[in-house]
C-alpha cells in the first residue's frame, strides 16, 4: 500500500495494487470515502511507488460542464451523496429518514499476498444515519475478485434495508453485454446486446437461482469470444432472489452491480443487527474461456471440491418415472451393473403417498404400499451387492398439501396471512425458518441415510417461491428460507459423513457458486436431448467445471423433445460432464447395451483428464461447428469433441485448430472413443485417420488438422497426446 503525498491532489490517501493469475486490481482508498477501483483487468506487472502514485493521482475524470463541482467517481458502493446519480449501492431507510448515506472509513485492513492476490477490508460509518458498513474485496489466487459487505444498524430504531449491492467498473472499450437466460428444459441460453446508456437489469425473483438466471453478467470488448477479446463478468453466489445489473451512466461510467434482491420489508434490521450480502464474484478474462477457467480454478481449490473419481451414475427417473416396483428396478440395477454403473439413484416416488406428483411431498418415510415389507431394504442391499452406491431423491423444502406434514403443520407452509400461494407443480414450500420444520425434515432425512447407508442424495426444488411469507415473522421469507436451506444441507452433511448431494431444481434452476458450497454437483437440465445438452453444458461450463455437472445418456428418443439421436452422439455428449445414464436399459437392445458399456469403460479411462483439465471452446463455420475440449494441467494430453450443429453452406470443413496445447511440444492426434471404429472412407475421413498425425502444439494451434466429415448431431473425439 502506498501513501500518497497530499500535493498530488488525489482525493484519497492511499492506493493498493493486488495481482494474481494475470489480473491486477488497483484500489483507491480515500480516508473520507469508500474504496473505489482504479483498475480491474489485465495484469500491469509490479508497479513501483512512483508508477502507482501517478496512476492513482490521475484517475479522476475532469469536471463536466454544468455538473457537480468536484470529480465524481463511483465507489464499490456508489452513493448519491458523492454526486453519483446512477444506481446506488445501498437502499434503505429508518421510517423515511436516513435514506441517503455518506460513509466515512474508520479502519482499513490490507493483506497483500504478492502474486497470490490479497484483500482489503474497510470498516466505515455514517454517524448521521447510525449505520456501520464493512466491505471486503478479495483478489483470490485464481484471479477472481470476491466482494461482500455487512451493514449494521448502529441506531436505536429499526432500519429497513431495501437492497445492498456492490459495484465494479469496466472500461470504456467494454461495448457489449453478454449473459445467460433460459427456461425449464432449456437452461443457459446466451444472449448478447450492445452496452448502451441505461441499465440492463437481470433480476431473479423465483426464490431459487432460476432457470433463466443471468449466471455471469459480462461486459466485453466487441471481439469477445471464447478465445479472444476481453470480458469482465459478475456472478452473485446466491440461491434465492438476486439481481445483477450493468449500468452505463450519462457521465460515461460503466458499472456492473450484484447483490441479493430483497422483497418489501424483508429485512428490518433491529438495533445492533447486521445484514450480510451474498458473495459476489468478479471475473476478468482475455476471452470467455479464461473467465470460465478462473471459476473452475477457484472451485477446484476448495477443500470440499469432489476429488474422488466421479462414479458413473444410473438415475431411474426417465426409465420408470413413478412406476416403482422392486422386481423392475432390480432388473434395471442388473442392467446398470452390466454396463459398468457405479452409483444407482432411485428418484421421486418412493415415499409417503407419492404415487404421482399430486401428493406425499414432505412425508419422508418409505411408502408402505410400494416399498414396505422389506422391499426397500432389498433394493438397497441389491444395489450394494451389485457393487454400486445407492442414491435417493428428496425434495426437502417442498410439501404437497395432500400430505401428512401439511395436515399436521399448516403453519409451516410459506404464505401470506389468509391465503396459500398459488399451487406450482401441485406443491407448496416448507418454511425452514421454523425450527420445528427444520428439525422435522432434518430428522427424517438423517435417519433414512443412516438406516440404509445412503451414499448420495439428489436434492430437488421444483417450484418458484411466490407469496412466500413466513407465519413466524409475518414478513417476506425468501431470504431466511435461502439461508435455512444452506444450514439444512450443512447439518445433514455434518450428520452423515461421506454423503454426497446433488443440487437439482426442475433441472438446472439452482446452479450458483453458493449452492456448490453445500453440495457436490448440479443437475444441469431435465432435458437430456443430446443436441440441447451440447448447448446447456457449453454454457454451464462458463461457471462450473465438468466434474460437478451431471450429464446423462438418455433413451434413443429424447423424452423432452421427442428427437432421435444415435447412442454415440448421446454418449459423447454426456462424456463432458459427470457421466451417467437415465434410460430404461431393460428395453435397450443387446447391441445398445454393449455399445453403452464401451462408452462407460471409455469414460473411466478419461475422467481424470476431463475432471482436472482446462476447458476450451471454439465456434467454427459461422456457428455450425462446435469444438469443445479439455486440456490437462501439464499440457501432456487433451481430448476434443467436434459436433456439427447444422449442415454448413460449404463442405468439408477446413482445418480445425486445436487450442490450449504447448506450442513447443510434439503431439500425436488420433480419433478416439468407441466411435473411432468406423471403417476408413476417404470421402469422410482425413488422410491421417488410420495412423494418427504427429504435429507440434504450435502447428495444431495455428494450422490445425482436417477432421472427419460430420453429419448434424454427431460428434467426433480427437485424443491428443504429447510425445515430447
Ligand atoms: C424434477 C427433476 C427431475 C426428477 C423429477 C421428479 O423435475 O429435475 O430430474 O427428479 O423432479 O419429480
Amino acid at each position: 500500500m502506498s501513501e500518497l503525498p497530499g500535493e498530488l491532489d488525489a482525493p484519497w490517501e492511499s492506493v493498493v495494487a493486488l495481482r494474481a493469475s494475470g489480473v491486477s486490481l488497483i484500489l483507491g482508498l480515500p480516508d473520507d470515502a469508500l474504496p473505489f477501483v482504479i483498475h480491474w483487468g489485465a495484469d500491469l506487472g509490479v508497479l513501483d511507488d512512483k508508477a502507482l502514485r501517478e496512476l492513482a493521482a490521475h484517475a479522476l475524470p475532469p469536471l463536466a460542464t454544468n455538473g457537480v463541482d468536484t470529480s465524481v467517481i463511483a465507489s464499490v458502493l456508489p452513493e448519491n451523496s458523492r454526486g453519483w446519480t446512477g444506481t446506488t449501492g445501498l437502499a434503505g431507510h429508518r421510517s423515511g429518514r436516513a435514506w441517503s448515506t455518506k460513509f466515512v472509513p474508520v479502519s482499513v485492513d490490507v493483506a497483500d499476498r504478492a502474486d497470490q492476490g490479497g484483500s482489503v477490508t474497510v470498516h466505515a460509518v455514517d454517524v448521521d444515519a447510525d449505520l456501520s458498513l464493512s466491505v471486503s474485496i478479495d483478489l483470490l489466487p485464481s484471479g477472481l475478485v470476491r466482494l461482500s459487505a455487512g451493514l449494521t444498524n448502529a441506531g436505536d430504531s429499526p432500519y429497513t434495508l431495501d437492497g445492498l449491492q456492490l459495484a465494479m467498473p469496466v472500461p470504456t472499450r467494454a461495448d457489449l453485454l453478454f449473459d445467460l437466460a433460459g427456461r425449464w428444459g432449456k437452461e443457459k441460453v446466451p444472449q448478447w446486446r450492445a452496452f448502451t446508456v441505461g441499465t440492463h437489469l437481470r433480476e431473479g425473483r423465483h426464490g431459487r437461482t432460476g432457470a433463466d438466471a443471468a449466471t455471469i453478467l459480462t461486459a466485453g470488448t466487441p471481439d469477445l469470444d471464447f478465445g479472444q477479446g476481453e470480458a469482465w463478468g459478475l456472478h452473485v453466489a446466491f440461491s434465492g432472489n438476486h439481481r445483477t445489473l450493468a449500468e452505463r451512466a450519462f457521465s460515461g461510467e460503466r458499472l456492473l452491480f450484484g447483490g441479493e434482491l430483497l422483497l418489501p420489508g424483508e429485512i428490518q434490521l433491529a438495533p445492533g443487527e447486521t445484514y450480510s450480502t451474498p458473495q459476489t464474484f468478479a471475473a476478468y478474462g482475455a476471452g470467455l474461456d479464461e473467465v470460465a477457467a478462473r471459476f473452475h480454478t477457484y472451485l477446484r481449490a476448495r477443500p470440499s471440491h469432489p476429488r474422488t473419481a466421479r462414479p458413473v451414475v444410473m438415475n431411474v427417473w426417465e426409465a420408470v418415472y413413478f412406476d416403482h416396483d422392486l422386481t423392475r428396478i432390480l432388473a434395471l440395477a442388473d442392467a446398470a451393473q452390466q454396463v459398468g454403473v457405479e452409483r444407482f439413484v432411485l428418484d421421486d416416488g418412493w415415499f409417503g403417498s407419492r404415487r404421482d406428483d399430486t401428493s406425499g411431498l414432505g412425508d419422508w418415510v418409505i411408502a408402505e404400499d410400494v416399498w414396505g415389507g422389506g422391499r426397500f431394504r432389498a433394493l438397497v442391499d441389491g444395489v450394494k451387492q451389485r457393487g454400486m452406491q445407492f442414491g435417493l431423491w428428496f425434495e426437502p423444502e417442498m410439501v404437497n398439501v395432500a400430505s401428512e406434514l401439511a395436515a399436521s403443520h399448516p403453519e409451516w407452509l410459506l404464505q401470506v396471512p389468509g391465503r396459500l400461494p398459488i399451487d406450482f407443480r401441485h406443491q407448496q414450500v416448507l418454511d425452514l425458518s421454523h425450527p420445528g420444520a427444520f428439525a422435522h425434515v432434518e430428522r427424517q432425512i438423517v435417519s433414512l441415510v443412516r438406516e440404509y447407508g445412503i451414499d448420495y442424495i439428489k436434492w430437488d426444488h421444483n417450484r418458484d417461491l411466490m407469496d412466500a411469507g413466513s407465519t413466524r415473522t409475518g414478513r417476506a421469507g425468501v431470504h431466511e428460507q435461502t439461508l435455512a436451506t444452506y444450514r439444512l444441507l450443512d447439518a445433514i452433511r455434518a450428520a452423515c459423513p461421506g454423503l454426497e448431494i446433488e443440487s437439482c431444481s426442475s433441472g438446472g434452476a439452482r446452479v450458483d457458486l453458493e449452492i456448490l458450497n453445500h453440495t457436490d454437483r448440479v443437475w444441469a437440465s431435465d432435458c437430456i436431448d443430446a443436441r440441447e445438452r451440447q448447448q446447456i453444458q457449453r454454457w454451464t461450463a462458463q461457471l462450473l467445471p465438468p466434474e460437478v455437472v451431471g450429464s446423462h445418456v438418455g433413451a434413443e428418443r429424447a423424452h423432452t423433445t421427442r428427437r432421435h439421436f444415435d447412442l454415440d452422439f448421446r454418449a459423447a455428449t454426456a462424456l463432458f460432464g459427470h457421466f451417467g445414464i437415465e434410460w430404461d436399459l431393460t428395453a435397450a437392445s443387446a447391441e445398445e447395451r454393449a455399445r453403452l458399456a464401451e462408452w462407460v469403460a471409455y469414460y473411466k479411462t478419461v475422467r481424470t483428464l476431463l475432471h482436472t483439465g482446462s476447458t476450451v471452446r471454439r465456434t467454427l463455420e459461422s456457428g455450425d461447428l462446435w469444438l469443445h475440449g479439455v486440456v490437462d494441467p501439464d499440457h501432456a494430453r487433451a481430448l476434443y469433441s467436434l459436433t456439427l450443429r447444422e449442415r454448413h453452406i460449404t463442405w468439408p470443413a477446413g482445418r480445425v485448430q486445436l487450442p490450449g496445447l504447448d506450442p513447443a511440444r510434439e503431439y500425436r492426434v488420433t480419433v478416439a472413443g468407441p466411435g473411432a471404429d468406423a471403417t476408413y472412407d476417404p470421402r469422410i475421413h482425413p488422410s491421417w485417420y488410420r495412423t494418427g498425425i504427429v504435429l507440434t502444439g504450435s502447428a495444431l494451434g495455428e494450422v490445425g488438422v482436417h477432421v472427419p466429415a460430420l453429419d448434424p448431431d454427431t460428434a467426433v473425439l480427437l485424443d491428443v497426446e504429447a510425445l515430447t
